[in-house]
């Protein structure tokens, strides 16, 4: 019996999505904890692949329990969208299970996060920000559980609310109550069969000896303590956040595994230190593909930051590493990464509250070329695996060299 995390080591789109499609075979239940339809996790099996915004990475396994934990924050029309692409693809949603505290994503909660602070963050437009600020007031929140209790006079009470929120912005109101109650009762409806307390499932399932995998979203420099505050997103991302966003307690956890991209990328504004504006971060992103899952907005590029690296295996507790997207670095001569960073003058190894200061030290590798990943790990291409084991003190347990499921070589 196993409760596993996989978090993002970096600032998201690291290829969880990949990692955990091939990780589920061993798991019963699937767990999202954290995040809404922001997050944009890409699965490919065959010519079959899906871009999954809130259902669990687990959609090829029908047979596997998929669970939306109470930390995650749900958008109806997205989540509605999810379940017939998957159903339409041929794979039962019988499955899946929502959780009754998940919080509801409201037409008031995107149009504030377009005229909000939000718009020099760079967020993904989804209602993430004022959807957990409601969270944390508790005044003006709606929870699955509302859509079966009440629900017409939470909505007409909140509703009066918002609409004076978005008028003081001078913005116009585009929602209408009725509309509105309607919308949510049919969203209540269909999802009725999947609604459940899944702390309870979930902790049964342990009682049971079953295997649970619980499922990041974003990365650790996205998160709204860890993060590169202000610019991150508005939920606990790191391994701590699991046991939160699910109701498993910590005792129960056993290794929380962390995915890394080879090289970095952040969508949105913020400081990233290892940053490339020239051919080099350009070569990144086509030959990555860095096009945001939920946006499509181009990912800003950079080298691998091994003290980012660092940080996120500490504070996330890591106990193996997933190296993703190394076929990138094989068209680069030369690859190169941060080993520590200089402010004001001043070398750290440690990861400052002011990283828009930091100025990356490099030290320089030799590229590998074209490699036959399938055939074996070119030489040079060990040689900077193990440096970041090194550096990070933890193991790569699978490196990934493509988006496919074989694309995949499994080390210890
Ligand atoms: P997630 O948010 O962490 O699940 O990552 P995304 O799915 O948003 O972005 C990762 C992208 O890289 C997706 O398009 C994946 O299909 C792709 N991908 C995953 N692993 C690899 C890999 O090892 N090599 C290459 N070239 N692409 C990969
Ligand atoms: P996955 O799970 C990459 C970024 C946004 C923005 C910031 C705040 O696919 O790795 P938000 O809409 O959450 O308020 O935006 O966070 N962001 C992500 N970047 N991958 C994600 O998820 C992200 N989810 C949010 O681009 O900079
Ligand atoms: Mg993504």
């Amino acid at each position: 019996m196993s409760v596993d995390i996989v978090v993002g080591t970096q600032w998201g789109d690291e290829g969880k999505g990949k990692i955990i499609d091939i990780l589920a075979k061993n798991y019963d239940y699937i767990v999202r904890f954290n995040g809404g339809n922001n997050a944009g996790h890409t699965i490919k099996v065959g010519d079959k692949k899906f871009g999954l915004h809130l259902i669990p990475s687990a959609v090829f396994y029908p047979e596997k329990f998929k669970v939306i934990g109470n930390g995650v924050v749900i958008h109806p029309e997205t989540l509605l969208e999810e379940i017939k692409k998957v159903e339409e693809a041929g794979y039962s949603t019988e499955k899946l299970r929502i959780s009754e505290r998940a919080h509801i994503i409201l037409d008031w909660h995107i149009m504030l996060d377009g005229i909000e602070a939000q718009k020099k963050i760079g967020t993904t437009k989804r209602g993430i920000g004022p959807v957990y600020a409601d969270k944390a007031t508790r005044v003006t929140a709606i929870r699955i559980f509302d859509l079966y209790d009440n629900l017409k006079n939470k909505v007409d009470f909140i509703s009066k609310i918002k609409k004076q929120v978005i008028g003081s912005y001078g913005q116009p109101i585009n929602f209408d109550i009725d509309d509105l109650y309607n919308k949510l009762n049919q969203f209540a409806e269909k999802i009725k069969p999947y609604v459940v307390d899944t702390q309870i499932l979930l902790n049964e399932a342990i009682d049971k000896k079953k295997n649970i995998l619980l499922e990041g979203a974003q990365g650790t420099m996205l998160d709204v303590d860890h993060g590169t505050y202000p610019y991150v997103t508005s939920s606990n991302i790191v391994s701590g956040a699991a046991c939160i966003g699910t109701g498993i307690p910590p005792n129960k956890i056993n290794k929380i595994i962390g995915i890394a991209k080879a090289y970095t990328t952040r969508v949105g504004e913020g400081p990233f230190p290892t940053e490339l504006n020239d051919e080099n971060g350009k070569k990144l992103r086509e030959q990555g593909k860095e096009f945001g899952t939920t946006t499509n907005r181009p990912r800003r590029c950079g080298w691998l930051d091994l003290v980012v690296l660092r940080y996120a295996c500490r504070i996330n507790g890591i106990t193996e590493l997933v190296l993703t997207k190394i076929d990138v670095l094989d068209y680069f001569e030369e690859i190169i990464v941060c080993t520590e960073y200089k402010i004001n003058g001043k070398k750290t190894t440690e990861m400052p509250i002011n990283s828009e200061k930091a100025e990356p030290i490099y030290k320089t590798f030799k590229g590998w070329g074209k490699a036959d990943w399938a055939k074996g790990i070119p030489k040079e291409a060990k040689e900077y695996m193990k440096f970041i084991e090194k550096e990070t003190r933890i193991k790569i347990s699978i490196l990934s060299y493509g988006p496919k499921r074989d694309e995949t070589l499994f080390l210890k």
